[in-house]
């Protein structure tokens, strides 16, 4: 198996926070505290909420910053009467990278099942956008000793029927749901541990190459303080950010971990 080496991503996932003014003046500060060594070796991505998108992409683009957009969810047809719903067609016409897919939040607040998490996953890759998919144990879950099985259904299922060339493009994004906006976060091992785990589930799936390519981000309450050690894990390729995206003083301190 050839070795890869894995850009890291860092990814701000703002969740239904920052109207569009703020969102111009949080990527302005971040576009300001990032420096060029920061953004060359690691890739970055914004998720605001769809109101923000277009306003976001203008500044990235005007200013040409080295921050990728991203979208927090999309639908997965190209359109229809599907009142409310956001095409992925839509947001890859506005330059958007990147979509999260099957966030804890969206399972269990608007019933995303793992067959939709699938194939939204495919419409996202049909229009060029790279699908973040995310999976994750509840506290329940995890004291039953069941994280694997749960963690290891959602990816099973998020990937079937994907290429094995595309799942190596893919970002998997590990989040236990009593981490996430909680203060708790996994300890480094437990995290380096469930995102080998679900490496080994990709290798079942997709093979040696694609399980070597893909990258594996943790997420649940990251701060700059923990992101050097998590970020310090053979197994932990980036991090999915909520809470402290939001304050573009504290999502540079995650990025630039290599620097704490
Ligand atoms: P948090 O959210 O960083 O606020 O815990 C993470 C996420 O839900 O992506």
């Amino acid at each position: 198996m050839a070795k890869v080496t894995r850009t890291p991503l860092i990814s701000g996932n703002w969740k239904m926070h920052h109207n569009h003014f703020e969102a111009i003046s949080t990527i302005q500060k971040l576009a300001y505290l990032l420096h060029k060594e920061d953004t060359d070796a690691v890739d970055v991505s914004v998720h605001p909420p769809f109101t923000d998108l277009r306003s976001v992409q203008t500044v990235l683009e005007a200013d040409d910053v080295p921050i990728a957009l991203g979208a927090q969810h999309c639908h997965w047809e190209e359109k229809g009467a599907f009142t409310g719903e956001v095409s992925p067609a839509f947001l890859a016409k506005l330059n958007v990278s990147y979509v999260i897919v099957g966030h804890s939040e969206r399972r269990e607040l608007f019933g995303e099942t793992d067959e939709m998490v699938n194939t939204k996953a495919k419409a996202i890759l049909k229009w060029g956008m790279t699908p973040i998919v995310c999976c994750g144990e509840t506290l329940e879950e995890r004291e039953a000793g069941s994280t694997e099985d749960k963690v290891g259904g959602q990816i099973r299922a998020g990937l079937a029927g994907i290429a094995a060339e595309q799942v190596a493009g893919l970002v998997l994004a590990y989040e236990p749901i009593w981490a996430i906006g909680t203060g708790r976060t996994a300890s480094a091992e437990d995290a380096q541990a469930v995102c080998a785990y679900v490496r080994s589930v990709v290798a079942e799936v997709a093979g040696a190459d694609a399980a070597a390519s893909v990258r594996i981000q943790y997420g649940g309450s990251v701060k700059a303080a923990n992101a050097p050690e998590l970020m310090a894990q053979p197994d932990i390729d980036g991090a999915l950010v909520g809470g402290a995206a939001l304050v573009a003083e504290d999502f540079a301190g995650i990025v630039q971990f290599r620097s704490a």
